[in-house]
Protein backbone atom coordinates (compact mmCIF):
# COMPACT_ATOMS: atom_id res chain seq x y z
CA UNK A 1 0.00 0.00 0.00
CA UNK A 2 1.49 3.29 -1.08
CA UNK A 3 2.16 6.15 1.46
CA UNK A 4 -0.61 7.98 -0.68
CA UNK A 5 -2.91 5.32 -0.68
CA UNK A 6 -2.89 5.07 3.78
CA UNK A 7 -2.90 9.17 3.77
CA UNK A 8 -6.08 9.37 2.02
CA UNK A 9 -7.69 6.49 3.47
CA UNK A 10 -11.33 7.66 4.71
CA UNK A 11 -9.85 6.64 8.71
CA UNK A 12 -7.12 9.00 8.09
CA UNK A 13 -8.90 12.28 8.16
CA UNK A 14 -10.53 12.54 11.82
CA UNK A 15 -7.66 10.44 13.34
CA UNK A 16 -4.66 12.37 12.00
CA UNK A 17 -7.01 15.79 13.22
CA UNK A 18 -7.00 13.81 16.74
CA UNK A 19 -2.99 12.83 16.58
CA UNK A 20 -2.54 16.70 15.56
CA UNK A 21 -4.55 17.84 18.28
CA UNK A 22 -3.09 15.76 20.43
CA UNK A 23 0.68 16.48 19.36
CA UNK A 24 -0.34 20.08 19.88
CA UNK A 25 -1.65 20.09 23.58
CA UNK A 26 1.48 17.87 24.35
CA UNK A 27 3.55 20.74 23.04
CA UNK A 28 1.79 23.42 24.77
CA UNK A 29 2.32 21.36 28.05
CA UNK A 30 5.85 21.19 27.40
CA UNK A 31 5.96 24.99 26.73
CA UNK A 32 4.20 26.03 29.27
CA UNK A 33 6.50 23.51 31.76
CA UNK A 34 9.51 25.38 29.97
CA UNK A 35 9.06 28.65 30.54
CA UNK A 36 6.19 28.92 33.21
CA UNK A 37 8.43 26.70 35.94
CA UNK A 38 11.01 28.29 38.18
CA UNK A 39 14.61 28.06 35.74
CA UNK A 40 16.40 25.41 38.05
CA UNK A 41 19.51 26.02 35.73
CA UNK A 42 19.80 30.03 36.58
CA UNK A 43 19.56 29.46 40.50
CA UNK A 44 23.30 29.73 41.66
CA UNK A 45 22.31 28.69 45.50
CA UNK A 46 25.50 26.23 46.22
CA UNK A 47 25.16 23.84 49.10
CA UNK A 48 28.45 22.70 49.98
CA UNK A 49 28.89 22.19 54.02
CA UNK A 50 25.15 21.88 54.52
CA UNK A 51 22.93 18.50 54.94
CA UNK A 52 19.89 17.90 53.26
CA UNK A 53 17.29 15.37 54.41
CA UNK A 54 15.04 13.87 52.10
CA UNK A 55 11.88 10.99 53.01
CA UNK A 56 10.78 9.02 50.46
CA UNK A 57 13.95 9.71 48.08
CA UNK A 58 14.71 5.86 47.18
CA UNK A 59 14.48 4.10 43.25
CA UNK A 60 11.24 3.00 42.20
CA UNK A 61 12.06 -0.76 40.66
CA UNK A 62 10.10 0.82 37.37
CA UNK A 63 12.27 2.64 34.60
CA UNK A 64 11.68 6.19 33.80
CA UNK A 65 9.46 6.05 36.83
CA UNK A 66 11.25 7.41 39.65
CA UNK A 67 9.92 8.89 42.75
CA UNK A 68 10.14 13.31 42.95
CA UNK A 69 12.46 12.70 46.28
CA UNK A 70 15.10 10.78 44.39
CA UNK A 71 14.86 13.90 41.76
CA UNK A 72 15.17 16.45 44.45
CA UNK A 73 18.03 14.29 46.39
CA UNK A 74 20.20 14.56 43.16
CA UNK A 75 20.10 18.00 42.10
CA UNK A 76 20.85 18.66 46.15
CA UNK A 77 23.77 16.62 46.08
CA UNK A 78 24.41 18.11 42.55
CA UNK A 79 24.91 21.40 44.59
CA UNK A 80 27.08 19.87 47.08
CA UNK A 81 25.18 19.15 50.01
CA UNK A 82 25.51 16.28 52.26
CA UNK A 83 22.13 14.50 51.43
CA UNK A 84 20.48 12.02 53.74
CA UNK A 85 18.13 9.31 51.30
CA UNK A 86 15.92 8.62 54.17
CA UNK A 87 14.10 5.62 53.02
CA UNK A 88 12.32 2.53 54.60
CA UNK A 89 13.38 0.14 52.19
CA UNK A 90 17.26 -0.64 52.13
CA UNK A 91 17.53 -2.22 48.89
CA UNK A 92 15.75 0.52 47.00
CA UNK A 93 17.28 2.76 49.13
CA UNK A 94 20.86 1.65 48.39
CA UNK A 95 19.98 1.68 44.57
CA UNK A 96 19.00 4.85 44.50
CA UNK A 97 22.07 5.92 46.84
CA UNK A 98 24.46 4.08 43.97
CA UNK A 99 22.44 6.26 41.08
CA UNK A 100 22.64 9.83 42.52
CA UNK A 101 26.58 9.09 43.60
CA UNK A 102 27.19 8.86 40.10
CA UNK A 103 24.70 10.96 38.25
CA UNK A 104 25.99 13.77 40.85
CA UNK A 105 29.57 12.55 41.25
CA UNK A 106 28.96 13.14 45.14
CA UNK A 107 30.52 10.87 47.96
CA UNK A 108 28.09 12.68 50.12
CA UNK A 109 24.97 11.19 49.91
CA UNK A 110 24.27 8.89 52.70
CA UNK A 111 21.21 6.19 53.52
CA UNK A 112 18.73 6.11 56.61
CA UNK A 113 16.13 4.05 56.66
CA UNK A 114 13.31 4.52 57.92
CA UNK A 115 9.12 3.49 57.77
CA UNK A 116 7.60 7.16 58.10
CA UNK A 117 4.23 5.53 58.93
CA UNK A 118 6.16 3.87 62.54
CA UNK A 119 6.79 6.62 65.25
CA UNK A 120 9.25 3.97 66.75
CA UNK A 121 10.97 4.15 63.65
CA UNK A 122 11.05 7.57 63.09
CA UNK A 123 11.93 8.18 66.41
CA UNK A 124 15.21 6.00 66.12
CA UNK A 125 16.15 7.31 62.74
CA UNK A 126 16.03 10.71 64.39
CA UNK A 127 18.44 9.68 67.25
CA UNK A 128 21.27 8.04 65.17
CA UNK A 129 20.60 11.16 62.59
CA UNK A 130 21.47 13.84 65.44
CA UNK A 131 24.40 11.83 66.28
CA UNK A 132 25.64 12.08 63.12
CA UNK A 133 24.29 15.18 62.01
CA UNK A 134 24.00 18.07 63.98
CA UNK A 135 22.78 20.54 62.35
CA UNK A 136 20.60 20.15 59.86
CA UNK A 137 19.73 22.82 57.21
CA UNK A 138 17.09 21.22 54.57
CA UNK A 139 14.65 18.53 55.74
CA UNK A 140 11.94 17.81 53.07
CA UNK A 141 9.11 15.97 53.50
CA UNK A 142 8.32 14.23 50.16
CA UNK A 143 7.54 10.92 51.59
CA UNK A 144 3.59 9.76 51.01
CA UNK A 145 1.14 6.80 50.37
CA UNK A 146 -2.27 6.85 48.73
CA UNK A 147 -5.13 4.74 47.63
CA UNK A 148 -4.88 2.47 50.84
CA UNK A 149 -8.49 2.13 52.75
CA UNK A 150 -8.36 2.89 56.48
CA UNK A 151 -6.05 0.48 57.47
CA UNK A 152 -4.26 0.48 61.26
CA UNK A 153 -0.35 0.73 61.93
CA UNK A 154 0.73 -1.72 64.66
CA UNK A 155 0.75 1.68 66.92
CA UNK A 156 -2.95 2.28 66.30
CA UNK A 157 -2.34 4.90 63.44
CA UNK A 158 -4.18 5.26 60.90
CA UNK A 159 -1.42 3.99 58.08
CA UNK A 160 -2.25 6.92 55.41
CA UNK A 161 -2.40 9.45 57.62
CA UNK A 162 0.48 8.05 59.92
CA UNK A 163 2.29 8.72 56.53
CA UNK A 164 1.38 11.79 55.16
CA UNK A 165 0.96 13.58 58.11
CA UNK A 166 1.79 12.15 61.66
CA UNK A 167 5.23 10.93 60.58
CA UNK A 168 6.42 14.41 59.16
CA UNK A 169 4.81 15.88 62.50
CA UNK A 170 6.75 14.12 64.23
CA UNK A 171 9.80 13.41 62.27
CA UNK A 172 10.40 17.46 61.98
CA UNK A 173 9.74 18.13 65.58
CA UNK A 174 12.39 15.80 66.41
CA UNK A 175 14.68 17.21 64.11
CA UNK A 176 13.74 20.81 65.59
CA UNK A 177 17.00 21.70 67.71
CA UNK A 178 19.02 20.46 64.37
CA UNK A 179 17.14 22.28 62.51
CA UNK A 180 17.46 25.38 64.79
CA UNK A 181 21.67 25.11 65.41
CA UNK A 182 21.74 25.09 61.33
CA UNK A 183 21.30 28.95 61.79
CA UNK A 184 19.28 29.15 58.94
CA UNK A 185 16.94 26.40 57.59
CA UNK A 186 14.37 25.09 55.71
CA UNK A 187 11.03 23.00 56.25
CA UNK A 188 9.98 21.66 52.67
CA UNK A 189 6.18 19.46 52.99
CA UNK A 190 5.35 18.16 49.69
CA UNK A 191 1.79 18.90 49.55
CA UNK A 192 -1.45 18.16 46.94
CA UNK A 193 -3.55 19.81 45.26
CA UNK A 194 -5.76 17.42 46.26
CA UNK A 195 -5.77 19.20 49.85
CA UNK A 196 -8.68 20.83 48.66
CA UNK A 197 -11.02 18.09 48.73
CA UNK A 198 -10.61 17.27 52.03
CA UNK A 199 -11.70 18.30 55.86
CA UNK A 200 -10.04 18.11 58.92
CA UNK A 201 -11.54 15.64 61.63
CA UNK A 202 -8.61 14.38 63.96
CA UNK A 203 -10.31 11.57 64.41
CA UNK A 204 -9.02 10.37 61.19
CA UNK A 205 -5.31 9.95 62.70
CA UNK A 206 -6.52 6.96 64.72
CA UNK A 207 -9.05 5.41 61.68
CA UNK A 208 -11.99 6.60 63.17
CA UNK A 209 -13.96 9.76 62.39
CA UNK A 210 -16.59 10.86 59.79
CA UNK A 211 -16.68 8.61 56.53
CA UNK A 212 -14.44 9.19 53.75
CA UNK A 213 -15.05 8.56 50.30
CA UNK A 214 -12.46 6.79 48.29
CA UNK A 215 -8.90 8.40 48.14
CA UNK A 216 -10.07 11.16 50.59
CA UNK A 217 -8.03 9.86 53.18
CA UNK A 218 -5.04 11.51 51.11
CA UNK A 219 -6.72 14.73 50.75
CA UNK A 220 -7.26 15.09 54.39
CA UNK A 221 -3.95 13.98 55.41
CA UNK A 222 -2.29 16.61 53.07
CA UNK A 223 -5.12 19.18 54.03
CA UNK A 224 -3.11 18.81 57.47
CA UNK A 225 -0.18 18.93 56.43
CA UNK A 226 -1.11 22.32 55.41
CA UNK A 227 -2.50 23.04 59.00
CA UNK A 228 0.94 21.75 60.04
CA UNK A 229 3.22 24.13 57.92
CA UNK A 230 1.35 27.19 59.35
CA UNK A 231 1.35 26.39 62.87
CA UNK A 232 4.94 25.28 62.57
CA UNK A 233 5.83 28.68 61.12
CA UNK A 234 4.15 30.82 64.02
CA UNK A 235 6.11 28.22 66.69
CA UNK A 236 9.40 29.20 64.53
CA UNK A 237 9.46 32.53 64.11
CA UNK A 238 12.53 34.13 65.09
CA UNK A 239 14.64 31.02 65.10
CA UNK A 240 16.13 30.94 61.33
CA UNK A 241 13.72 28.15 60.45
CA UNK A 242 11.52 28.48 57.76
CA UNK A 243 8.46 25.71 56.74
CA UNK A 244 6.60 26.24 53.50
CA UNK A 245 4.38 23.77 52.01
CA UNK A 246 4.06 23.14 47.89
CA UNK A 247 2.44 20.81 45.30
CA UNK A 248 4.63 19.11 42.81
CA UNK A 249 1.83 19.22 40.05
CA UNK A 250 0.98 15.74 38.31
CA UNK A 251 3.80 13.78 37.81
CA UNK A 252 4.00 10.43 36.45
CA UNK A 253 5.64 8.70 39.05
CA UNK A 254 4.46 5.43 40.92
CA UNK A 255 2.11 7.20 43.57
CA UNK A 256 -0.30 5.60 42.16
CA UNK A 257 0.63 2.03 42.64
CA UNK A 258 -1.83 1.07 45.31
CA UNK A 259 -4.93 2.03 42.88
CA UNK A 260 -7.00 -0.34 40.72
CA UNK A 261 -5.34 -1.72 37.41
CA UNK A 262 -8.32 0.56 35.52
CA UNK A 263 -7.08 3.94 37.40
CA UNK A 264 -3.27 3.21 37.08
CA UNK A 265 -4.11 2.46 33.17
CA UNK A 266 -5.53 5.79 32.74
CA UNK A 267 -2.39 7.37 34.56
CA UNK A 268 -0.21 5.65 31.96
CA UNK A 269 -2.46 6.62 29.24
CA UNK A 270 -2.62 10.62 30.40
CA UNK A 271 0.96 9.97 31.44
CA UNK A 272 1.93 11.78 28.25
CA UNK A 273 0.85 15.20 29.35
CA UNK A 274 2.34 14.66 33.09
CA UNK A 275 5.65 15.95 34.59
CA UNK A 276 8.16 13.69 34.70
CA UNK A 277 9.89 13.12 38.34
CA UNK A 278 12.57 16.19 37.06
CA UNK A 279 10.18 18.43 36.28
CA UNK A 280 8.13 17.39 39.25
CA UNK A 281 11.16 18.08 41.47
CA UNK A 282 11.12 21.93 40.91
CA UNK A 283 8.52 23.30 42.48
CA UNK A 284 10.15 21.45 45.50
CA UNK A 285 13.83 22.56 44.98
CA UNK A 286 12.14 26.31 44.31
CA UNK A 287 11.59 26.09 48.21
CA UNK A 288 14.33 24.49 49.08
CA UNK A 289 16.88 26.88 47.20
CA UNK A 290 15.15 29.90 45.79
CA UNK A 291 17.12 33.07 47.73
CA UNK A 292 14.24 35.12 47.26
CA UNK A 293 12.17 32.89 49.73
CA UNK A 294 14.64 33.73 52.88
CA UNK A 295 12.50 34.30 55.57
CA UNK A 296 9.16 33.19 53.61
CA UNK A 297 7.64 30.64 55.80
CA UNK A 298 3.86 29.38 56.71
CA UNK A 299 3.01 29.99 53.03
CA UNK A 300 1.50 27.41 50.44
CA UNK A 301 3.02 27.20 46.50
CA UNK A 302 1.39 25.85 43.80
CA UNK A 303 3.09 23.71 41.25
CA UNK A 304 4.51 26.92 39.52
CA UNK A 305 5.56 28.20 42.41
CA UNK A 306 3.32 30.88 43.17
CA UNK A 307 2.13 31.32 46.67
CA UNK A 308 -1.73 30.65 47.21
CA UNK A 309 -3.74 30.58 49.87
CA UNK A 310 -4.30 27.08 51.48
CA UNK A 311 -7.96 25.64 52.02
CA UNK A 312 -10.10 27.53 54.83
CA UNK A 313 -10.00 24.75 57.20
CA UNK A 314 -5.74 24.86 57.19
CA UNK A 315 -5.86 28.74 57.60
CA UNK A 316 -7.92 28.39 61.28
CA UNK A 317 -5.69 29.09 64.18
CA UNK A 318 -8.48 27.42 66.72
CA UNK A 319 -8.34 24.18 64.36
CA UNK A 320 -3.96 24.54 63.81
CA UNK A 321 -3.84 24.68 67.69
CA UNK A 322 -6.11 21.45 68.12
CA UNK A 323 -4.55 19.49 65.97
CA UNK A 324 -1.34 20.41 67.26
CA UNK A 325 -2.03 19.27 70.61
CA UNK A 326 -3.98 15.73 69.22
CA UNK A 327 -0.64 15.24 67.56
CA UNK A 328 1.81 16.23 70.60
CA UNK A 329 -0.39 13.85 72.25
CA UNK A 330 -0.60 11.31 69.80
CA UNK A 331 3.09 10.86 69.33
CA UNK A 332 4.18 11.46 72.36
CA UNK A 333 6.12 14.12 71.86
CA UNK A 334 5.15 15.82 75.15
CA UNK A 335 7.73 13.01 76.69
CA UNK A 336 9.81 13.55 75.20
CA UNK A 337 13.22 15.11 77.60
N1 LIG B 1 2.85 12.20 41.59
C1 LIG B 1 1.96 13.18 41.68
O1 LIG B 1 1.21 13.47 40.72
C2 LIG B 1 1.84 13.99 42.93
C3 LIG B 1 0.90 15.03 42.95
C4 LIG B 1 0.77 15.79 44.11
C5 LIG B 1 1.59 15.52 45.20
N2 LIG B 1 2.49 14.49 45.14
C6 LIG B 1 3.33 14.26 46.33
O2 LIG B 1 4.68 14.17 45.96
C7 LIG B 1 5.39 13.36 46.92
C8 LIG B 1 6.23 12.33 46.21
O3 LIG B 1 5.36 11.45 45.53
P1 LIG B 1 5.77 10.71 44.18
O4 LIG B 1 4.80 11.13 43.16
O5 LIG B 1 7.22 10.84 43.92
O6 LIG B 1 5.37 9.21 44.57
P2 LIG B 1 6.24 7.87 44.71
O7 LIG B 1 7.04 7.65 43.49
O8 LIG B 1 5.26 6.83 45.13
O9 LIG B 1 7.22 8.22 45.89
C9 LIG B 1 6.80 8.19 47.23
C10 LIG B 1 8.00 7.87 48.06
O10 LIG B 1 7.56 7.78 49.43
C11 LIG B 1 8.09 6.59 49.96
N3 LIG B 1 7.31 6.09 51.07
C12 LIG B 1 6.01 5.69 51.07
N4 LIG B 1 5.68 5.24 52.28
C13 LIG B 1 6.77 5.36 53.07
C14 LIG B 1 7.05 5.06 54.42
N5 LIG B 1 6.12 4.52 55.23
N6 LIG B 1 8.28 5.32 54.90
C15 LIG B 1 9.24 5.85 54.10
N7 LIG B 1 9.04 6.13 52.80
C16 LIG B 1 7.82 5.89 52.30
C17 LIG B 1 8.08 5.62 48.81
O11 LIG B 1 8.93 4.53 49.11
P3 LIG B 1 8.60 3.02 48.61
O12 LIG B 1 9.27 2.89 47.28
O13 LIG B 1 9.21 2.19 49.67
O14 LIG B 1 7.10 2.89 48.52
C18 LIG B 1 8.61 6.52 47.70
O15 LIG B 1 10.00 6.62 47.77
C19 LIG B 1 4.31 12.78 47.83
O16 LIG B 1 4.24 13.54 49.01
C20 LIG B 1 3.04 12.95 47.03
O17 LIG B 1 1.90 13.03 47.85
C21 LIG B 1 2.64 13.73 44.04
Amino acid sequence: MSLWSVLSSPGWGPGSVLLILVLLLRLSVHIWHKFYLWDLQHCSTDLTGKTAVVTGANTSNCPNREGIGKAVSQELARRGARVILACRSRERGQQALAEIQAASKSNRVLLGEVDMSSMASIRSFAQRLLQECPEIHLLVNNAAVCGFPTTLTPEGLDLTFATNYTGPFLLTNLLQGALQRAGSARVVNVSSFRQSHGYIDEDHLIGAGRPLTFNQNYDCSKLLLASFTGKLAQRLQGTGVTVNSVDPGIVYTRIMKEFSWSYRFLYWLLSFFFKDSKQGAVPVLYLSLAKELDGISGKHFSSSCVITLPPEAAQDPHVAQSLWNTSVRLTNLDKVD
